[in-house]
C-alpha cells in the first residue's frame, strides 16, 4: 500500500484530565484525494484538524502527514493579513528567497482563479475570494496537505458549492490532498471519501452519497444529536 498523506493511529486526545475529545481514531487518506470529515457540534472536528496542523499533540496513537500543513479556517476576516490580495500570499513566503515569492504567488493565485485581482485590496473581496485568498497562501508554500475547517460556514450557498468545486479541481489538477471539515450534507457530492465523527469516535466510512444516505437514514441532524445516534 502506498504512503498515504494522512494516518491516523488509534489516536486518542484529552482536553481535560478523564474525558476523551478523540479517542480510537484510525484514518488513512491516499495522497491526491478530497476528503471530508462531518459530525456533530462538540464531536472533535476540529481537534482533529489541529492535532494534524500539529497544534496539539495526540495523548495516544500516531499521526503521520505527508509533510507540512496548509490550514484554512471558518472565518476569512481571520486569515487575511495583508492589504492586497498579492501581498497577503508573499507575507506567507518570508521565509523562502525573495526570488521566488513572485513566481509562487502569481501560480498560487492563478491555481485559484485570483490572479486577475492580484492588485485588489483585500477588503473589496467576497468572503468566498477571501476563502480562495487564503487557499492561495497554503499553495505558495507548495504544502502537500490542505486541511479547512468549515470553509464555508459564512459564505452563502452558491459560494460554498461553488468552492468545494474549487477544491474538487484543485486537488485533481495539483496533486495535494484535502481535508474538509463540514456540517452541510449538499457538499458531500464533492468528494471522494467521507468520514462521521461521533462523541470523538470515527463511526463511518464511505463515499458522499454512502454517508448522505446513512445520515439521511438514521435521521441524523446535521447540527446536533449525532452523538446520541448508533455507530
Ligand atoms: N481549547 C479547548 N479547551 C478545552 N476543551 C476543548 C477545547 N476545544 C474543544 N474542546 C472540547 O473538545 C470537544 C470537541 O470539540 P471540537 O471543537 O473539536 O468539536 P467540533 O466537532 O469541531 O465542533 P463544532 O462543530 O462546534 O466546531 C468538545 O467537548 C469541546 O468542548
Ligand atoms: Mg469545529
Amino acid at each position: 500500500m502506498s504512503v498515504p498523506a494522512i494516518l491516523l493511529e488509534d489516536v486518542g486526545f484529552g482536553w481535560a484530565e478523564g474525558r476523551l475529545a478523540l479517542q480510537g481514531c484510525h484514518l488513512r487518506v491516499p495522497q491526491g484525494e478530497f476528503w471530508m470529515l462531518l459530525g456533530a457540534n462538540g464531536s472533535g472536528k476540529s481537534t482533529l484538524l489541529k492535532l494534524l496542523a500539529g497544534l496539539i499533540t495526540p495523548t495516544q496513537g500516531r499521526v503521520a502527514l505527508a509533510g507540512a500543513v496548509g490550514l484554512v479556517l471558518q472565518n476569512p476576516d481571520h486569515q487575511v493579513i495583508m492589504p492586497s490580495v498579492g501581498a497577503d500570499v508573499a507575507f506567507g513566503l518570508a521565509d523562502l528567497p525573495p526570488v521566488l515569492w513572485a513566481g509562487q504567488v502569481e501560480q498560487a493565485l492563478r491555481l485559484v482563479g485570483l490572479w486577475e485581482l492580484h492588485q485588489r485590496p483585500v477588503y473589496a473581496l467576497s468572503g468566498g475570494q477571501k476563502q480562495r485568498l487564503a487557499i492561495a497562501g497554503a499553495l505558495a508554500r507548495q504544502v502537500p496537505v490542505l486541511l479547512l475547517d468549515e470553509p464555508t460556514a459564512f459564505l452563502d450557498p452558491a459560494q460554498q458549492l461553488e468552492l468545494a468545486q474549487q477544491v474538487q479541481n484543485l486537488v485533481r489538477s495539483t496533486g495535494i490532498t484535502a481535508l474538509w471539515v463540514t456540517h452541510r450534507l449538499e457538499e458531500l457530492s464533492y468528494c471522494d471519501q467521507a468520514v462521521l465523527l461521533a462523541g470523538g469516535r470515527i463511526t463511518q466510512q464511505g463515499t458522499g452519497a454512502q454517508l448522505q444516505r446513512y445520515i439521511h437514514q438514521h435521521h441524523l441532524d446535521t447540527q446536533v444529536a449525532w452523538n446520541e445516534a448508533p455507530a
